[in-house]
C-alpha cells in the first residue's frame, strides 16, 4: 500500500494515474457509443430499450459501472491536485508567457475542457441514468418479440427522443461532444506519452487512432442529438 501512496503522491505518478484512468475512460466511450447508436433505429425502441434494460440489470455490468464512477471521479480529483502541485511548484510564473509558440490551445485548456465534460457528465446522468435508476418518472413500454411474447420495458428510448426534440439540449450536447473532441485531441496522445509509449515506432498508430477518439467518436456521439432533432 506504501508503494500505492508514494506512487500518486508524486507528480509522475499523478501523471500515469492520469494516463490509466483516462485510456479505460476511452474504452467506456467506445462501448457507449454502440449501445447509443441503437437509438438511431426505426423500431421504436426495441433494440435500445432492450440494451438498456440488459446493461441496467446485469450485475457484472452494474458493477464495471460503479468502477466507471470512481474512474470519472478520480480522474476529475487528480487533475486537479496534479494542476495544484504543478502551480505551487511554480508559484511566480514565466515572465514571458507566449503559450502558443510551443504548444496547443487544447493542451493549454485541458482544466477548462474537463470541467465542461465533468458539467456535461452530471447533467447527462441527471437527465438519463438518475431517471432510470432514481427517478421513477420514466414509464414502461410494451413490444411483442420475435416468438410472438409479449415484453415490457422501461421506455427509456422515449425519454431520450423527447429530450433530443429540445433545441438547448442539443446544442449543450453538441457543444459538450466539440469540448470532448479538443480535450481528447490533447489527452489521447499525452495519456502515451505519460506512459513512456511515444516510440517513433508507434507514433504513426497513436496518431491513428487518436484521429478515432477525437474526431470520429465526438462527431458519432454529437450526430445521435442531431439525427433524433431533425428526423
Ligand atoms: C448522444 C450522446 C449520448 C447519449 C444519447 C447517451 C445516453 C445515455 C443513457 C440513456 C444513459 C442511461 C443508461 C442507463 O442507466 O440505463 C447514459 C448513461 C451514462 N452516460 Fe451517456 N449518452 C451519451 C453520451 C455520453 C458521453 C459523451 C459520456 C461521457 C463523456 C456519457 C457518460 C455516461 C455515463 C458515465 C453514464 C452512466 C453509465 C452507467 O450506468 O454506468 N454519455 N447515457
Amino acid at each position: 500500500m506504501n508503494w500505492f501512496i508514494s506512487a500518486v503522491s508524486s507528480s509522475v505518478g499523478k501523471k500515469i494515474m492520469m494516463a490509466l484512468t483516462g485510456l479505460f475512460l476511452c474504452s467506456f466511450l467506445v462501448v457507449h457509443l454502440i449501445g447509443n447508436l441503437q437509438l438511431l433505429k426505426l423500431d421504436l425502441g426495441l433494440s435500445f430499450n432492450t440494451y438498456a434494460q440488459f446493461m441496467s440489470h446485469n450485475p457484472v455490468i452494474q458493477t464495471i459501472s460503479k468502477g466507471n464512477f470512481a474512474i470519472i471521479l478520480a480522474h476529475a480529483l487528480i487533475a486537479l491536485f496534479l494542476t495544484r502541485q504543478n502551480a505551487s511548484a511554480r508559484p511566480i510564473g514565466y515572465q514571458v508567457k507566449k503559450g502558443s509558440a510551443n504548444s496547443t490551445w487544447s493542451s493549454r485548456n485541458m482544466g477548462l475542457l474537463g470541467t465542461i465534460l465533468l458539467v456535461f457528465i452530471a447533467v447527462h446522468l441527471y437527465h438519463f441514468w438518475w431517471q432510470v435508476h432514481y427517478g421513477g418518472t420514466i414509464p414502461m413500454r410494451e413490444y411483442t418479440d420475435d416468438h410472438g411474447n409479449l415484453v415490457s420495458f422501461t421506455d427509456l428510448y422515449a425519454a431520450v427522443m423527447f429530450a433530443f426534440s429540445n433545441p438547448y439540449i442539443v446544442a449543450f450536447y453538441v457543444f459538450s461532444m466539440i469540448a470532448m473532441g479538443y480535450h481528447l485531441y490533447h489527452g489521447f496522445a499525452s495519456a502515451f506519452q505519460s506512459l513512456g509509449l511515444n516510440h517513433v515506432k508507434y507514433n504513426g498508430l497513436i496518431r491513428a487512432v487518436g484521429f478515432l477518439f477525437y474526431f470520429v467518436i465526438p462527431a458519432a456521439y454529437a450526430s445521435i442529438p442531431l439525427i433524433i432533432f431533425f428526423r
